[in-house]
């Protein structure tokens, strides 16, 4: 007979190989066995309703059957080639028609390498060093970006805090670090430093939103003083609207990092710009001094291209994002009426399709206030919603198109009881 492991089993096995029993990535007290559609299954065959969807990607469920069909067609036909294919070039015509920044993109593996090559195409182009990010703010685990997002120590503006063992000091010297939503305190550090190459945000930091004027504000600032800015979207790229970030808040960027949803489950991401900024990746256009060398084993993986293809086909049908608007409106409205009803402060803070609760009355404009009162309180509060089926990162609820009535049905019922137990503490 087969043998069967138990969670307890893997999660030991995993503490024997993995450094901190885990991937990095969550939770290592949970492996997830199984997904379909809404739902996830873990090792011990718990069923749940997912609003993690492997962190965003997963926007039209797991298995999606045409989805799954474009992805058994291109198998057969090949997995990897490292050459040019055709599904990475309709994948970049596809992205190109539908984000505003983009006249041509380079595909990559991963958020954090499109993030990393997206500053430094920046320096390439504007011949500058210097990068401004803001405070809490995820641009994946280069060098530049492993600053400020969760320092350990709370320092003055504009000083950048390592948030990684390994960084040399030096790189920290060339960053310089904003409060996010803050318009004056860019605009001074633009007037003092002339040597910045870029700004790089996330238009929805975290599940924070930009204030009304906001990212028009930088977008005016960069354009005062040289500066490109660059929208990381790995995470709202085809999430807030087909367009992005930049088309929902009526911004466009520079340069723009995508991922996620753009592979489809698979790895991968890609950067895009202009024309102009993008040929400083052609050796031939702009010479061996300007030139920026990039390549990757998997970059335009057709596996990937041919899923993220058909992910982007089907979300550009007629009322794909007026359906996630309602189901992100629905989570939202039952939980903030939940705990109203309760009594207790909260926040839900986000957008539609990507948000979740602060357990405070304080608005959530930054880093530095986007807090719970009770750090305990989230954290019991996700714990109750897991013990009964929903499934979430502890900062973040990702509505996907496949949650149906049911789902809806059953976390209103977890919601129930994760209020009720905060309220008893
Ligand atoms: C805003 C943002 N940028 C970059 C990344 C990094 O992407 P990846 O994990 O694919 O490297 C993430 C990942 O969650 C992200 O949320």
């Amino acid at each position: 007979m087969l043998k069967t492991h138990t969670q307890a089993e893997w999660i030991a096995r995993a503490q024997q190989v993995l450094p901190a029993g885990g991937f990095g990535n969550f939770d290592p007290g949970i492996l997830i066995a199984r997904g379909e559609g809404s739902r996830v299954w873990d090792e011990d065959g718990k069923e749940y309703v997912d609003y993690l969807i492997g962190s965003g990607p997963m926007l039209l469920g797991h298995g999606h059957p045409e989805v799954m069909e474009a992805v058994l067609e291109q198998l057969p036909r090949g997995m990897t080639f490292f050459a040019n294919n055709s599904k990475g070039v309709e994948l970049a015509e596809a992205i190109i028609d539908a984000v505003p920044c983009c006249e041509q993109v380079r595909f990559v593996a991963s958020g954090g390498e499109a993030d990393m090559y997206a500053i430094r195409l920046a320096r390439a182009y504007t011949g500058r060093d210097r990068i401004l990010k803001f405070e809490g703010g995820y641009h994946g685990m280069s060098a530049e970006a492993q600053m400020s997002l969760a320092p350990a120590k709370r320092v003055n503006f504009p000083q950048a805090v390592p948030d990684s063992a390994g960084i040399p000091q030096g790189v920290a010297d060339q960053m310089l670090i904003a409060p996010y939503n803050d318009l004056e305190a860019v605009a001074a550090l633009l007037a003092e430093h002339n040597d910045v190459a870029a700004i790089i945000v996330e238009p929805l930091q975290r599940i924070i939103p930009p204030a009304p004027g906001y990212l028009q504000g930088l977008r005016d600032l960069c354009d005062r003083h040289n500066v490109l800015l660059v929208f990381d979207e790995i995470v709202t790229g085809f999430r807030l609207a087909y367009g992005g970030a930049q088309e929902r808040y009526g911004v466009t960027p520079d340069i723009c990092t995508l991922g996620k949803i753009i592979g489809g489950g698979f790895p991968l991401a890609a950067l895009g710009a202009s024309a102009e900024i993008m040929q400083h990746f052609d050796k031939d256009r702009v010479g061996p001094d300007k030139w920026l060398m990039q390549l990757g084993t998997l970059s335009g993986n057709p596996v990937a291209a041919a899923a993220g293809l058909k992910t982007m086909e089907i979300l550009s049908r007629d009322g794909a994002y007026d359906h996630l608007r309602n189901i992100g409106r629905t989570l939202q409205a039952m939980q903030s009426d939940a705990l109203t009803k309760a009594g207790i402060a909260h926040q839900i803070c986000g957008d539609e399709t990507l948000f979740d609760i602060y357990f405070t009355a304080q608005a959530c404009r930054d880093y530095r206030s986007a807090n719970h009162d009770t750090p305990a309180r989230n954290t019991r509060y996700n714990a109750v919603l897991r013990e009964n089926g929903v499934f979430k990162s502890p900062g973040k609820l990702y509505p996907s198109l496949a949650v149906t009535q049911a789902d809806l049905d059953l976390t209103q019922e977890a919601v129930q009881a994760a209020v009720a137990a905060i309220h008893s503490d």
